[in-house]
């Protein structure tokens, strides 16, 4: 898919990767861009700044989505690519265990990275099946595919999310339906501020959200399913299925040299 000419909507669009990707579908001469997100300032401002429209929504409320569904499609007719990119990121603290994180933060992490994405495509999905195309992209995580040393709900909800995107392609493939997952290493926002601690997540590079832009426009006019803007997460992944045990073996080594 090209961008160009069409209507598109990108959730967790006030910050960091979402607003890189409001910012370059613009440029790309999207017809129109929704800036979907919590924080209504920062949505704000960025919808000011390509002369898109911001919208308050709080993707972890299904009536907020189809609110925004219907809104757009009101607006500026039907969604042709929706963008579920709001995401949240959670340590494992205060034990460092893998099941320290707080019930509640994992139910959080389970509604944003999982359920946003279920609700926007029972919202946009008869319409596209209507009309045999559309696109839904989700902002997942290398975290989806390998794992992210010292949070384990977010690495759990974010292979989650690569389960659903699956279910969507496969079970709607034949429908014309196309989907993609965008799995980055560390980015520089303020997740990756508000999680850095010196640890592991930057080893590969931290790139910034405008690179991840990029390589969604590039995996869009592919119309590829995996789009990796740190390409070796592809050996990373193929050295996990190659050999399993030798894979959690290497995770634990690197767990332990940041320790030290
Ligand atoms: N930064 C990284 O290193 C990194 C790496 C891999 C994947 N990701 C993923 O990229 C996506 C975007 O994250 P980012 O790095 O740009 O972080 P960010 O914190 O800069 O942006 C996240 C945005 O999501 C919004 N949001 C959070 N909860 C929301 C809710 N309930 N409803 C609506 N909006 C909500 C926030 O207001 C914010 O604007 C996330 O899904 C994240 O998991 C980030």
């Amino acid at each position: 898919m090209h961008v160009k000419d069409k209507v598109i909507v990108v959730t967790g669009g006030a910050n960091g990767i979402g607003a890189a990707m409001c910012r370059r579908f613009s440029q790309e001469g999207a017809r129109a861009v929704v800036v979907a997100d919590l924080d209504e300032e920062h949505a704000f401002h960025v919808a000011e700044e390509i002369g898109g429209l911001s919208l308050k929504t709080d993707v972890c409320v299904e009536t907020d989505i189809i609110r925004l569904v219907n809104e757009t499609e009101k607006r500026f007719g039907p969604i042709d690519l929706f963008c579920s990119n709001a995401g949240v990121a959670y340590r494992d603290e205060p034990l460092g265990m893998a099941t320290s994180c707080s019930n509640e933060n994992w139910q959080k992490a389970w509604e944003i990275n999982v359920m946003a994405h279920v609700y926007a495509a029972r919202a946009v999905l008869p319409s596209m099946i209507a009309r045999k195309q559309g696109y839904l992209l989700n902002t997942v995580s290398a975290a989806g595919l390998l794992n992210q040393i010292g949070a384990a709900s977010y690495s759990t909800t974010k292979h989650a999310a690569i389960g659903f995107a699956e279910a969507l392609s496969i079970t709607h493939g034949d429908d014309g339906i196309k989907v993609s997952v965008v799995c980055p290493q560390a980015v520089a926002t303020q997740m990756l501020g508000d999680f850095d601690d010196g640890g592991p997540q930057g080893v590969d590079g931290i790139l910034t959200p405008e690179e991840v832009a990029d390589s969604v426009i590039a995996g869009l006019a592919e119309e590829t399913f995996l789009i990796l803007p740190h390409e070796r997460v592809r050996l990373y992944m193929q050295r996990k299925t190659s050999d399993y045990n030798r894979w959690l073996n290497g995770m634990r080594r690197l767990r332990r040299s940041f320790l030290e």
